[in-house]
């Protein structure tokens, strides 16, 4: 048995490498390709696509996987072994019922829409967009009938990103977080001028900012010779091994907190991605739970951390160094609440973390009305205005700050948004246990030590790799079911303090 478990891995091993080679090619699409490249690399990837399907959904992996699915649970549901049958089983059931020629379409349909959707933003208007996007979710709705789903089509979708997860389950979710959070906005807009951010709107020279976003990622733990950092339109982390793990961020000239935070934000996936053990390298299991505890680490530096007063304590004499006439009569103090200023704005990425959540509620429902047919893709356009505006009361003036503004939906990923939201709640939950564990953390963060928190994300975390599913792994990580309440009280306590409530 063990024999016919190490023939699977070997036949695995292909399937992963044709995968890693397919994101070296869409990082190197959003980084370095000239235009001119477009239709060569689409053709490459599909390619990639079409052979990766044929082999995950061949009868000899099937064979393969009746065989050594009761011995691999015998070794027990935490082992390895059952880990990687569990997982190749899972893609496998799926991926056999989707039509090879129809995946093809999807990858084919993405890098339409990509192209299209660069254009479009070019000329802010939805327009030049619609064809492309229409097709992708046409295609999307093919995909989830051809999966399956019991209540909502869109399960099928959110099954992909969350496993375990249903959009029953995530109304309930979002219900908690909105009854939550829009009182709190609410009083916080009424106080808006108790917190000034002129300081960050001033020019940031963007050779400086670089050197900056890379000492801030080495500092919480970012392996830069296992790493690297460039620019793209949206930043973006992707893993070629636990070994070459990748991120990019965008640089405004004018804005300091675009870049910086972005790459902090962009660490923490890389960091989890380095965390992976070396074991599951060409496995099914180097990977993260899901996207949603992939956010999770992410969110946590970018905002837990990185817009923590104890992190400023340690890296504003950084910053007061590399711009000295920018920060000049700036404290700390003055800089913390800078960076936490709260107010309604049109960009998710650039939101700050009170608000947040409220772009993916909308994005969320409008992605429900979408595949329950109760919206058309032409109208995207005015259902997105119009839900900014009764969310955040504010009105984007072109398609490039409001439906264009995300990747997303440009290469056919729909159902990936709740997994921000979810990742914003499980930080909350790990925080308040890693807290709770070492009550001396901010203090060590403020002498500009992370360890502590790297640690225990590596050790409950990272290590698991792709072995559990999001709300089981954070059952096991903080020993209680995912709650949004650690979540909320973290954000009231934070934003009453910052705005005096
Ligand atoms: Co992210």
């Amino acid at each position: 048995m063990q024999e016919a478990f190490s023939e699977l891995l070997t036949y695995y091993q292909t399937i992963y490498d044709l995968g890693k080679a397919a994101a070296v090619l869409n990082w190197d699409r959003e980084t370095y390709m000239p235009r001119g490249g477009t239709r060569a690399r689409a053709d490459q990837l599909s390619t990639l696509a079409r052979l990766i399907h044929e082999r995950v959904t061949s009868p000899k992996m099937g064979e393969l996987l009746e065989k050594v699915l009761p011995w691999a649970r015998e070794q027990g549901e935490d082992s390895f072994e059952y880990g990687v049958v569990r997982l190749l089983k899972r893609r496998y059931d799926r991926q056999v019922k989707v039509p090879a020629d129809l995946v093809e379409a999807m990858s084919r349909a993405a890098s339409k829409g990509h192209e299209t959707w660069l254009l479009a933003r070019k000329e802010k208007n939805f327009a030049p967009f619609a064809p492309a996007l229409e097709e992708l979710v046409r295609l999307r709705k093919d995909y989830a009938d051809a999966l399956g789903w019991e209540e909502r089509r869109y399960d099928a979708l959110l099954d992909q990103v969350e496993p375990g997860i249903t959009s029953r389950w995530l109304d309930q979710f979002f219900a908690e977080l909105r009854e939550g959070l829009v009182p709190l906005v609410q009083a916080v807009s009424e106080r808006r001028d108790r917190v000034k951010d002129d300081v960050l709107h001033q020019h940031w020279p963007e050779d400086k900012q670089w050197q900056l976003t890379l000492q801030a990622v080495e500092a919480i733990g970012y392996d830069l010779s296992r790493g690297r950092q460039d620019r793209s339109v949206h930043p973006f982390t992707t893993a070629f091994s636990p070994d070459d793990v990748r991120i990019t961020t965008r640089v405004d000239e004018h804005f300091f907190s675009a870049a910086f935070f972005a790459s902090l934000h962009e660490a923490g996936h890389a960091l989890y991605g380095q965390g992976i053990p070396q074991k599951f390298y060409r496995t099914p299991l180097d990977g993260g739970s899901s996207g949603g505890v992939h956010e999770s680490q992410s969110r946590m530096w970018e905002n837990v951390v990185g817009r923590s007063l104890a992190f400023w304590e340690f890296f504003f004499p950084k910053l007061k160094e590399m711009f000295p006439s920018q920060t000049e009569g700036v404290t700390v103090e003055d800089w913390y609440r800078a960076v936490n200023k709260s107010q309604p704005s049109l960009i998710r990425v650039e939101a700050d973390e009170l608000t947040y959540n409220l772009h993916i509620m909308v994005r969320y429902e409008l992605e429900q009305d979408l595949f329950a047919d109760r919206l058309q893709v032409k109208d995207l356009p005015e259902a997105w205005n119009e839900k900014m505006k009764s969310y955040l009361g504010i009105t984007p003036p072109d398609d490039l700050e409001g439906v264009l503004q995300d990747i997303h939906w440009s290469g056919g990923g729909f159902g990936s948004f709740p997994s921000y939201a979810l990742g914003n709640v499980i930080a909350g939950q790990i925080w308040e246990t890693v807290k709770e564990a070492q009550p001396g953390i901010e203090e060590e963060m403020r002498r500009g030590l992370f360890g502590t928190l790297l640690q225990w994300t590596r050790e409950k975390i990272h290590r698991h790799g792709a072995q559990y599913d999001p709300l089981d792994l954070v059952q096991r990580a903080t020993g209680k079911p995912l709650s949004t309440e650690p979540y909320l009280s973290y954000i009231r306590q934070k934003f009453s303090h910052l705005y005096g409530l």
